[in-house]
């Protein structure tokens, strides 16, 4: 049965302010996914900076081929959960499919996020038409986390699940979009799937820290989906991730390994990156 922990690692809990200070110090974020609060009450020893309570749950806890499914209540659920299992790290969730699609929805969704799941941010995925949705969340004090690159919930425009930004015209396409996210009040941005070497420019470029997940060893932090990095994945793990269980006894020693092997760089590593 799962009991709440009851003495806490002492650890200063981690905010906004604190990434913005990690990318100025150049000390490296180390981020996961996570979904309930079993797995979530390892996280708080673990080290772990922040926990993104992704829409990737529609594939690796539904069991569906993408997260378009996924509903706001399915967000709360989960968020909730979250938050009842941990302490220290930021608490992300993502807006999902269609929750933000104008700024009045946007500002309903995020406010059940934040209200009844207890999300302390909230992921949006593009730039273009979320930019003024970005700016009204942030003009009211809410925490917005950026994604680009490999945008999930564009599935069906992109035409699958594809490395972005690899022809010059779509990398400085990506740029200015860092750019205006960052413009726009994003306090985090997440960048998937592009080149490491563009990653690293975006990173050094913009002001806000960015996490990357298929996007090099060059940027602030990293993400990844905790059950790819446990290795419960079914089917192919995906050429950016690592089995960190492998190797280790117990999911607490995979976990402290992840988040040494961010700290220190040592992942990404080349064979993990374009
Ligand atoms: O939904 C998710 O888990 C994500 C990460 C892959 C960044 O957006």
């Amino acid at each position: 049965m799962y009991t709440k922990p009851t003495t806490p690692t002492p650890r200063t809990s981690v905010t906004a302010p604190v990434l913005q200070q990690r990318k100025k110090s150049g000390d490296k974020i180390a981020m996961l996914t996570c979904y309930d609060a079993s797995f979530a009450a390892h996280f708080d020893s673990a080290g772990i900076d922040a926990v993104l309570v992704g829409d990737s749950l529609g594939m690796v806890i539904q069991g569906r081929s993408s997260t378009l499914p996924v509903t706001l209540d399915h967000m709360i659920y989960h968020c909730a959960a979250v938050a009842r299992g941990m302490q220290a790290p930021l608490l992300i969730a993502d807006l999902p499919f269609m929750s933000y699609r104008d700024v009045p929805t946007a500002l309903v969704s995020a406010a059940r996020l934040i209200g009844e799941g207890e999300a302390e941010m909230v992921k949006l995925e593009g730039a273009g038409w979320a930019l003024e949705v970005i700016t009204a969340l942030a003009e009211r004090d809410v925490a917005v986390c950026a994604h680009l690159g490999l945008t999930p919930q564009s599935v069906h425009k992109l035409g699958g699940y594809r490395v972005q930004g690899k022809q010059s015209e779509d990398a400085e396409r990506l740029l200015a979009d860092a750019h205006a996210v960052a413009a726009a009040g994003a306090a985090l941005l997440v960048l998937e799937c592009v080149p490491a070497e563009l990653a690293t420019r975006i990173t050094s470029e913009v002001s806000i820290p960015v996490i990357g997940i298929g996007a090099g060893a060059g940027c602030d932090g990293q993400v990844l989906v905790l059950y790819d990095m446990l290795g419960i994945t079914p089917g192919r793990r995906p050429r950016f991730s690592k089995d960190f269980l492998r190797g280790h006894d117990s999911i607490d020693a995979a976990l402290v390994a992840y988040v040494e092997a961010v700290r220190d760089s040592s992942f990404p590593g080349p064979e993990h990156a374009w």
